[in-house]
């Protein structure tokens, strides 16, 4: 009853006696399909998780145990990048550069892997010379405060993630790709069986809750 309670007052608030909930394809404001904003470091999801390989959960590791994926801290990216300080081509290039003319090879530090290093408060020597800043990522993805979503009950499901972010491992820049509207949530769980091997159990209903209270608390 409490839940309802609040359900329907949401539903007034909202449509103001309109009839919008039948058409759920409508989108709110900040939820954008095709929003794909520039980020403070051009970071490149087609490099690091398309062509060498590293696993979403290595950053996103929140999506397999909270509500949220999260967004790693840079002490993640320091994991290589306290090593890797420039693209792999100019990396080889000043090796050769110094082995030909006898000598050590220098550092060298790329434009976008500098802005990294400002944010964690190194300098040109990457040692520490003032406090680490969060990076001011771009949120991609945002619904609205009152439909609730959990990562970690979909992806215990195996629901990849490429099913909700399209193929996010071929994008330089991340880009929201599906519409997150409440009729794309919804046909989903009409079609879906809730277990992992796709056979529902014995008297049990056959798709996931479509109820409005499993989404609008
Ligand atoms: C090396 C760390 C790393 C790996 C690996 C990685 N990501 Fe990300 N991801 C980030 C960072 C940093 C951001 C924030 C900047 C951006 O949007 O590009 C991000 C952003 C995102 C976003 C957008 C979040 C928002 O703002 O709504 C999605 C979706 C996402 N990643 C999915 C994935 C998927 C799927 C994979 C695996 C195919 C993956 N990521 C692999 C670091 C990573
Ligand atoms: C069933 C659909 C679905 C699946 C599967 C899914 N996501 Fe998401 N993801 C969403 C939705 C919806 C949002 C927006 C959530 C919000 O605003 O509360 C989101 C937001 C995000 C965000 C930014 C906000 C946050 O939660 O930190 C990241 C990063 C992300 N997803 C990464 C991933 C990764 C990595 C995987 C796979 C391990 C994954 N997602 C699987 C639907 C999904
Ligand atoms: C597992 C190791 C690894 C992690 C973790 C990692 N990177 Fe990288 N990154 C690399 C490698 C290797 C390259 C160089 C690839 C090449 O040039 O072919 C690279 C290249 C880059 C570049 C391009 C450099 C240039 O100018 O050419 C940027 C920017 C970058 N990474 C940012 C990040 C950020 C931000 C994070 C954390 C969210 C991160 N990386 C996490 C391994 C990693
Ligand atoms: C590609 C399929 C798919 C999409 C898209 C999808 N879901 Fe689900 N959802 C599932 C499956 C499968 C389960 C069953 C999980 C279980 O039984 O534990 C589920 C369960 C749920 C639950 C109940 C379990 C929990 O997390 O509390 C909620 C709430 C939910 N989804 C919300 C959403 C919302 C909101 C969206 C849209 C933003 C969405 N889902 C999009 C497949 C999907
Ligand atoms: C599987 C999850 C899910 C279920 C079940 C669900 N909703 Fe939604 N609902 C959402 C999401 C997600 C949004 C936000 C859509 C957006 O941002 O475009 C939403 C938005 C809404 C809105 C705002 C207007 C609109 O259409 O976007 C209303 C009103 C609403 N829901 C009412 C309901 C009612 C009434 C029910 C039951 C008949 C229901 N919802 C069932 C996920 C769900």
């Amino acid at each position: 009853m409490h839940t309802s309670t609040k359900l329907f007052a949401l539903i007034a608030l909202l449509l103001g006696g309109s009839a919008i909930v039948a058409n759920s394809d409508v989108h709110l404001p900040g939820n954008h399909q095709g929003y794909e904003p520039v980020q403070p470091i051009a970071y490149s999801h087609r490099l690091h998780a398309g062509e060498i390989g590293i696993d979403c959960l290595y950053c996103h590791y929140g999506a397999a145990r909270s509500r949220h994926a999260g967004i790693p801290s840079g002490r993640i990216c320091m994991n290589c990048h306290s090593v890797v300080t420039d693209s792999f081509d100019n990396l080889v290039e000043e090796r050769q550069r110094a082995a030909a003319a006898g000598e050590q090879p220098k550092r060298t530090i790329s434009p976008e892997l500098r802005k990294l290093y400002d944010y964690m408060g190194l300098d040109k020597d990457l040692k520490p010379a003032s406090s680490p800043q969060p990076i001011p990522w771009v949120r991609v993805h945002h619904l609205p405060d009152f439909a609730f979503f959990d990562h970690s009950t979909h992806v215990a499901k195996g629901v990849a993630c490429q099913t909700c972010h399209g193929p996010i491992q071929g994008m330089e820049r991340v880009r929201q790709e599906k519409s997150l509207s409440m009729g794309w949530c919804i046909s989903c769980h009409r079609q879906s069986i809730p277990t992992p091997t796709c056979v529902a159990p014995e008297g049990e209903p056959s798709h996931v809750s479509t109820d409005c209270v499993s989404c609008h608390l």
